[in-house]
């Protein structure tokens, strides 16, 4: 006799690139055909166009292609006079990258806390931490959602440092009808595969509406050389080749589609999550469009137990959730403060408390414009009983 057939779960990944390149599959090839025929790779006409259009997204004049968010911040903490010794005010609850583009060129960064509901730095915490070295505030936009710009820009022109957008995960966000990367002085973009906007590859870029400092960053990114064979300072190898380049104009032809599409899937998650105990959903304050690069719930509590991967109620979620078949991820378990590679800096537990008790309550669950409704509720049912268990 045969046994009964268990229906397999579905399993849901926390992005699906492959689905979204099966829509574009024939756009994608005609464009990197165009740039393999043409044998033009760095610098080309397709980067030009690209920056023409991204600075057109984010409502700016500039744009300069750069290969990589990590080297589009580190390129605009040193146009903006950032080097060794000054000091720099960045959030404590972000990527490593926006800390290591900072001690990347012998800076040093000073960890400030976040608001709890957005997840983002906290202006009333920034003021406290201006010192004569201070040389810049770089404000995340976090998980797809601004920073709350209009105090954050008001410090600093009150003290006349520069504000650095690290936008790596939130093109097309706005607040109060600017979008992110055009409020600061410059506004560093990712386009690393999982983002919004992913390329094939590494890419970044840095948009600005000063056109000084944009001539400056394309000499920059490129060996410091105002012309050809002519460097009048030193540069970066930093350039966004025509590849990445015509991947990126297909998508962002997408991205508002796209955008879409996350936002309809974030309304259907909070329609389904509202009422369990226990759980915290994106917050998005008045005034504010968020385009949700990650759905970042919260799960409060700590957990008795054995299991050392299991310590906090979020680790037991997580887990719950992978046996149903369900990917879920904590971005980011470690704070920037505690970091090993900032322990030089002094950083303890117990110094930015909200910064450390994200770090133990977050959990980013699926949400990619390819989602279906079914699988949409699937992840919220299996949620529902991740909680309950
Ligand atoms: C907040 C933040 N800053 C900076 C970066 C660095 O970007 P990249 O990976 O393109 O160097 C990323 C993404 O990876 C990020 O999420």
């Amino acid at each position: 006799m045969s046994s009964p057939v268990r229906p397999v779960a579905e399993v849901i990944p926390m992005l699906d690139l492959r689905a979204q390149y099966e829509t574009i599959a024939l756009e994608i090839r005609a464009a990197v055909d165009e740039v393999i025929t043409a044998q033009q790779f760095v610098l080309g006409p397709r980067c030009e166009a690209f920056e023409q259009e991204i600075a057109h997204t984010c409502g700016v004049r500039c744009g300069i292609g750069v290969a990589s968010g990590t080297e589009a911040l580190e390129l605009a903490l040193h146009a903006s006079g950032v080097g060794a010794g000054d000091e720099v005010i960045v959030p404590a609850f972000t990527f490593i990258a926006t800390g290591s583009a900072i001690t990347a060129l012998g800076a040093r960064p000073v960890f400030a806390d976040i608001e709890p509901a957005t997840f983002n730095l906290d202006p009333a915490q920034i003021e406290m931490r201006i010192t004569p070295r201070t040389r810049a505030i770089v404000a995340v936009h976090l998980f797809g959602l601004a920073a709350d710009m209009s105090p954050i820009l008001a410090l600093a022109e009150k003290h006349g440092i520069p504000v650095i957008e690290d936008n790596a995960q939130s093109i097309g966000a706005s607040y109060h009808g600017r979008k992110t990367g055009s409020m600061g002085r410059l506004g560093c973009l990712s386009f690393y595969p999982s983002k919004n906007l992913g390329a094939y590859g590494d890419a970044g870029m840095i948009v600005t509406d000063d056109d000084k400092l944009a001539t400056r960053l394309r000499a920059l990114r490129n060996h410091g050389q105002t012309a050809r064979y002519l460097s009048t300072e030193r540069g970066w190898n930093s350039r966004l080749d025509e590849l990445q380049a015509a991947v990126l104009q297909v998508k962002l032809r997408h991205l508002a589609d796209w955008t879409a599409a996350r936002q309809v899937h974030a309304r259907r998650y909070d329609s389904l999550l509202r009422d369990l105990p226990g759980l915290t959903l994106p917050h998005v304050p008045g005034g504010q469009e968020h385009v949700y690069y990650l759905y970042t719930i919260r799960v409060a509590g700590r957990v008795a137990g054995n299991d050392p991967g299991v310590a906090t109620r979020s680790d037991l979620v997580q887990k719950r959730l992978a046996e149903r078949g369900i990917a879920s991820m904590v971005y980011y378990p470690v704070p920037l403060h505690l970091q090993p590679l900032y322990a030089s800096l002094g950083g303890k537990p117990g110094d930015l408390r909200a910064s450390e008790r994200a770090s133990r309550e977050v959990l980013s669950i699926p949400l990619y414009p390819e989602l279906t409704p079914s699988q949409i509720e699937h992840v919220a049912e299996a949620l529902r009983g991740a909680l309950r268990d």
